[in-house]
């Protein structure tokens, strides 16, 4: 039994996306969105980096999101395995075309509301809080089409209306909300952050700030919607974190590792401070970044503020100034990194560190002040069905263990955390690779990387565990 003092009322939960998650890509007068468009196979990286143009299904391709694990139709069933388990918290995402399949249409679709007011509905019956996040890495195709995605400000005019439609919508069923997904994904994989496309000889650095900036626009616009139409309600930002260790003590190597970690910051320093930090004005100035901003922006940014910290925690990254040194990387939720000698990594080459989710952690606590609300963690791994159906997936349930407790030393360090929800608590499709053998869940989803299965659902022997963590409130990690 461990003693970490989780607090009375934790969100202890499992987190999804939609488009990982639902399928029923064309179903209840939904429209196409930008991951819709990402195929499985080797296309999948050029696309995502917004280096080929993929606004039409392609016959030749399979789309691992159109049918994804089929939410849409059996949420009853995978809501009740998630009671079973006792979660406090599932984090969802609302497509944004189910509710505008344009993005830019006068009116919402109906039948994209309904649908998540019977989701909503069937979690508080189940007293489970819906923990709700605006945008996961989707944009209606539409806009990505006709205005360049967010790289043009009317996106922002579009998102606000979106969220002012949901909010209104839900504002008795949901009191969590969250802006953009791992916001700072946008520079890393452009597509799948922002829906960008590059055109031959773009300058893609003043892109992407310049799209960046309307996100943050659009999150302090809906920030202030939510605050005003759901005054119960909290609004946090989400970042994908994982802290950047310097190679060496080299004073070059730690001041990389700094810059690295402060390419993600930027974009909570400004949702969370509600100004443009120094460090990026001075990034802007050496490299020639002009990031047009309206006359009100500055007042808008610094007003609406979020209220909690989201973020996700899968690994650490090692950084070094030497290029040589810089060229044994491995993989980390598509941020690269430099093996970690002290470290193992997953079958995906994704680092291991439950220590370094405490000091993360505290970094973000220490820079914030503000709530913390860790919204995905989880370990990608394969798992083998024995003869009698069973999963014993312990490699899961190490890495959840130790992360776990890792949290509850954080807690133990005066950081404020009030939820916990891991990723995946049912298989999903691997947002990086389009693959359903990256398996993530407590639950079993029967589905291979060809899109073959029967969508069985099947308990593994983390489902007991991790029930078990919750009954205890985190006492039993065992
Ligand atoms: C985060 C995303 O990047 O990591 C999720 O918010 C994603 O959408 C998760 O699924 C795990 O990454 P992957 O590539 O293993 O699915």
């Amino acid at each position: 039994m461990s003693n970490y003092r989780f607090p009375e009322g934790f969100l202890w939960g499992g987190a999804i996306a939609a488009n990982q998650a639902e399928g029923a890509y064309q179903e209840g007068g939904k429209g196409l969105t930008t991951v819709d468009l990402l195929p499985s196979g080797p296309q999948r990286m050029s696309i995502m980096l917004g280096g080929l143009e993929s606004f039409r299904p392609s016959g030749e391709f399979l789309y691992p999101s159109h049918e994804a694990v089929d939410f849409y139709h059996r949420y009853p069933e995978d809501i009740a395995l998630f009671a079973e388990m006792g979660f406090k918290a599932l984090r969802v995402s609302i497509s944004w075309a189910r509710i505008f399949p344009h993005g830019d249409d006068a009116q919402p679709n109906e039948q994209g509301l309904q649908f998540y007011d019977r989701l909503f509905d069937e979690l508080l019956k189940h007293g489970i809080q819906p923990v709700v996040t605006l945008a996961h890495f989707d944009v209606p195709v539409h806009l990505a089409e006709a205005f360049g995605s967010w790289r043009d400000r009317r996106l922002a005019g579009f998102f606000e209306k979106y969220a002012v439609t949901v909010f209104t919508r839900y504002k008795d069923k949901v009191k969590y909300w969250m802006t953009f997904n791992e916001i700072n994904m946008l520079l890393h994989l452009p597509f799948v952050g922002a829906g960008l496309v590059f055109r031959e000889g773009e300058d893609k650095q003043q892109i992407m700030y310049q799209a960046a900036h309307h996100q943050l626009v659009a999150s302090a616009l809906a920030v202030q919607a939510c605050h005003r139409i759901i005054p119960d309600a909290l609004i946090g930002c989400m970042l994908a974190a994982g802290s950047a260790y310097p190679y060496t003590c080299n004073p070059e190597d730690v001041f990389h590792g700094m810059v690295k970690d402060r390419e993600s910051y930027f974009f909570i320093d400004v949702q969370s401070r509600g100004e443009y930090p120094g460090y990026a004005k001075r990034f802007f100035r050496d490299h020639g970044i002009t990031v047009a901003m309206e006359p009100g922006d500055a007042g808008l940014l610094m007003k609406h503020t979020v209220d909690y910290i989201g973020f996700s925690y899968y690994a650490s990254r090692t950084t070094s100034a030497d290029p040589e040194i810089s060229r044994k990387m491995t993989s980390g939720n598509v941020f690269g990194s430099i093996q970690n000698p002290y470290l193992s990594k997953s079958e995906w080459g994704w680092t291991i560190d439950p220590l370094g989710f405490r000091i993360t952690a505290n970094q973000l606590y220490d820079r914030y002040q503000k709530p913390l609300f860790v919204v995905e963690n989880g370990l990608g791994a394969v798992d083998e069905m024995g003869p009698e159906g069973e999963i014993a997936d312990d490699y899961r349930i190490d890495y959840l263990k130790k992360h776990i407790a890792a949290m509850g030393e954080a807690l133990e360090d005066g950081v404020d955390i009030i939820g916990y929800t891991s990723w995946g608590p049912l298989d999903l499709v691997s947002a990086s690779t389009g693959e359903m053998k990256k398996r993530y869940g407590y639950i079993h989803v029967d589905k291979d990387n060809e899109g073959k299965g029967t969508l069985k659902r099947t308990r593994k022997k983390s489902f007991y565990w991790y029930k078990k963590v919750i009954e205890s409130g985190g006492l039993d990690l065992d």
